[in-house]
């Protein structure tokens, strides 16, 4: 899939510039030519020789060095695809803010090719609301991000910040590089039921697991979307780029608000609560006190948002769960919140829905019906998906023919 495809990897300074050989030598073994770039601080965590042995050719670090005079616009201009793993606070700001003072990053404001980011730090870091900014920039102009996960971290600590694993920023640069029919398209997917606190140790949940979202988030993934999951469940998401575990509806909500703007497709499977207490204690409240009054409020229609404030061609879905007159309220969904397609099952059938394996839905558009019968939730997502990619052709041949009036005249 990466034969011929010339890659630049950049490696920062982090102590997880040791895996940056692995993601080399991985994108090697899958045909690509891997020119390797290390900033100064990344040699205090990996020889150049070591980096170089495993790539195709010779590590440089040098704006200066060589024969060539401007190494980095000729690296940025034949890249195919640069990827930077790992990306440290400084290379992500640097890039951000369009600050070139070393040889990585001269190539990364110099090239039109995607750039993959693949951040590693402390948690900390990862959570300033600088290098947050700075994230979400890099985001809005289309930079791919891959990670961080949460694990381990240098010097003992956990927390999110971890360098992704080698096979999945190797599989996000496949999918980026890729031939898959939704790749280059940014997708966001919601999964799971929210968890909206009593007090300190007790929640209002519902029977949602997750599977059906994660499932979607996968199928889009690996047919080459970028795809952000926010989610409630502990499963695991395959080649997932970007995901963020969430566990109420407020987390939820502040997750879509960065994410869903930028995306092409939006996909709200969670089953997010509708009421949550008013005031939690955050304290454990005590059964000799009686059984509390527990007073609920709404919360806000995340997709009906979603549906208020989307930007021109881009594709929304919601889910159904529904127990009774399961096409009128899929169809009454569709139109007050908005949005394009619902995908609509009955909760109540056996075998469908929550805690299932499998599930049976009907895909619901403005001009359509199309009854999935019971499957597993990995066909369930691939008919989803089909649906998505049919109904974004439709959206973009449609803002094609507003864009070119000719077009408009002589389309059908
Ligand atoms: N949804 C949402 N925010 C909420 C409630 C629901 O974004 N506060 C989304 C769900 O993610 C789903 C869709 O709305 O995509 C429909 O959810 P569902 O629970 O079936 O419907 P509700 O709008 O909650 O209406 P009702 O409970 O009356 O069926």
């Amino acid at each position: 899939m990466l034969a011929g495809k010339r890659i630049v990897l950049g490696v920062g300074g982090g102590i997880a510039a040791y895996k940056a050989v692995e993601v080399s030598r991985r994108l090697v073994d899958a045909g690509a030519h891997v020119v390797p770039v290390m900033t100064a601080a990344a040699e205090h965590f990996i020889g150049r020789t070591t980096l170089s042995a495993l790539a195709s050719e010779p590590v440089r670090m040098d704006l200066w060095e060589g024969p060539d005079p401007i190494p980095h616009t000729r690296l940025g201009q034949t890249a195919d695809l640069i990827c930077v793993a790992p990306a440290t606070a400084r290379i992500i700001s640097a890039f951000a803010h369009g600050y070139s003072h070393d040889l990585l990053t001269n190539i990364l404001i110099a090239t039109r090719a995607p750039v993959v980011v693949c951040p590693a730090m402390h948690t900390e870091m990862w959570e300033h609301p600088a290098v947050v900014d700075n994230m979400t920039l890099l985001r809005s102009r289309g930079v791919h991000v891959v990670g961080p996960g949460v694990g381990r971290l240098a010097g003992g600590d956990l927390g999110a910040g971890r360098l992704a694993d080698p096979e999945h920023i190797v599989a996000a640069v496949d999918a980026v590089l890729g031939s898959g029919d939704l790749a280059g398209l940014r997708f966001v997917v919601t999964a799971g039921g929210t968890r909206e606190p009593i007090d300190a140790v007790r929640v209002i949940a519902n029977r949602s697991s997750g599977q059906q979202g994660h499932a979607i988030a996968s199928e889009a993934a690996r047919r080459g979307a970028d795809v952000t999951l926010i989610t409630t469940a502990s499963l695991p998401a395959d080649g997932v780029a970007h995901r963020i575990d969430v566990e109420t509806a407020a987390q939820m909500e502040g997750a879509l608000n960065e994410h869903a703007p930028s995306a092409d497709v939006v996909v709200m499977s969670a089953a997010v609560a509708d009421f949550r207490p008013v005031d939690p204690a955050n304290y454990k409240l005590k059964k000799d006190a009686g059984p509390p009054a527990i007073m609920l409020e709404a919360t806000p229609d995340l997709l009906a948002q979603l549906g208020r404030q989307r930007r021109p061609g881009q594709v929304l879905v919601g889910f159904a769960a529904e127990t009774d007159d399961l096409l009128a309220n899929a169809r009454g969904k569709l139109e007050r919140k908005q949005v394009d397609m619902i995908v609509a099952n009955d909760v109540a059938a056996p075998g469908v829905g929550f805690s299932h394996p499998t599930n049976a839905v009907t895909i619901v558009t403005a001009a359509s019906e199309r009854e999935v019968p019971l499957a597993s939730k990995a066909d369930i997502a691939t008919a989803v998906v089909d649906e998505i990619a049919r109904l974004r052709s439709t959206v973009r041949q449609a803002e094609a023919r507003r864009v070119d009036p000719i077009q408009s005249d002589t389309a059908p």
